[in-house]
């Protein structure tokens, strides 16, 4: 079994790719921490703890980290996510606790008991608990197995701003020192999740599967789909996110390329921009894998497949 600790910013995708890794055996959550993003994280913290008690996973620990970027002011994206973050459908408030360690000792703690290389790192926020991890404890950095993360966008460009994607634009710093640390790091960019988008077969048959996990994911996708569908025109909700976790398990849906990824920092329109250097013009060395592209019906007969196996 391959260990992950997914750090997050629930978020509806962000429910599918937790509720996914919990359905597959590959995979053992050693962990769920949550970072501030798409909502506070007084929200992420209590959505993290929302979605693992809905999959009926009160074993696998919730840590809150980082409530504000390294150097920026939040911003949040209640204008896709909704009030709570996880708008769609009303959970009960979690009865599980709040783990009281930060998340970031989490992170550092774990890696440094775990045997090098076994442990796998799935952020699907903005990278500010990581990189506040490898700041603090440079020494871990070699101890990561891979860090498999959703974020970024060079040929889709950007969904906050023109030129950059979300997670990354909301701590841009952070995302440098993760760019820049040297542990292996695959990339999945709006490129390749926009393209995961659901149809509605897929969403109708989420709905009328027995368990409760599913009438959740159909709420949240239903209610994620209205932003990208007025915004872009696009049909469907986009399952950015969730693609992090099907690479870890079917790694032959994607492709992409080795290349040096960049993070701009200080851009005057270009700020929090993934200068992903395609045809390799730069001469400087790779240090992702970068997902172009995927196989959408293969991700969705994964998908459809390991989020029948829930409660
Ligand atoms: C990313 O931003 C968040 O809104 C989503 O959860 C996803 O992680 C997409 O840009
Ligand atoms: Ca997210």
């Amino acid at each position: 079994k391959r260990k992950i600790i997914i750090d997050t910013d629930p978020g509806q995708d962000d429910a599918v790719a937790i509720l996914l890794a919990l359905a597959s055996p590959e995979l053992e959550v050693l962990g769920v921490t949550a970072v501030a993003g798409n909502v506070p994280l007084a929200l992420t913290q209590l959505n993290a703890r929302k979605i693992l008690e809905l999959a009926g996973r009160v074993d696998v620990p919730v840590f809150a980290g980082s409530d504000a970027p390294l150097a920026r002011r939040l911003v949040t994206a209640e204008h896709v996510h909704g009030k709570t973050g996880l708008d769609g459908i009303d959970l009960p408030a979690p009865a599980m606790p709040l783990q009281d360690r930060h998340a970031v000792d989490f992170i550092i703690d774990r890696l440094r008991r775990e045997p090098a290389g076994s442990v796998t790192l799935v952020p699907i926020g903005p990278l500010t608990n990581i990189a506040s991890a490898f700041q603090r404890a440079p020494d871990i950095v070699a101890r990561v197995e891979r860090i498999v993360l959703m974020g970024g966008a060079y040929f889709e460009v950007g969904n906050i701003t023109p030129a950059s994607e979300f997670n990354i634009h909301v701590d841009p710093e952070a995302a440098k020192i993760v760019f820049d640390a040297g542990a292996p790091l695959v990339v999945l960019p709006l490129d390749a999740t926009h393209q995961a988008l659901t149809s509605r077969d897929w969403v109708e048959a989420m709905r009328r599967l027995p368990g409760r996990c599913g009438s959740a994911i159909a709420s949240w996708t239903d209610f994620f789909e209205r932003f990208d569908k007025e915004k872009y025109g696009s049909l469907g909700a986009p399952l950015h996110d969730p693609c992090t976790i099907a690479w870890l398990i079917r790694p032959d849906l994607f492709d992409g390329r080795e290349i040096n990824v960049e993070i701009e920092t200080r851009g005057e329109f270009t700020t929090g921009m993934t200068v992903a250097d395609w045809w390799r013009v730069s001469g400087r060395p790779a240090n992702a894998l970068f997902i172009r592209n995927l196989q959408r019906d293969g991700l969705f007969a994964l998908l459809s497949e390991r989020l029948a196996r829930l409660p």
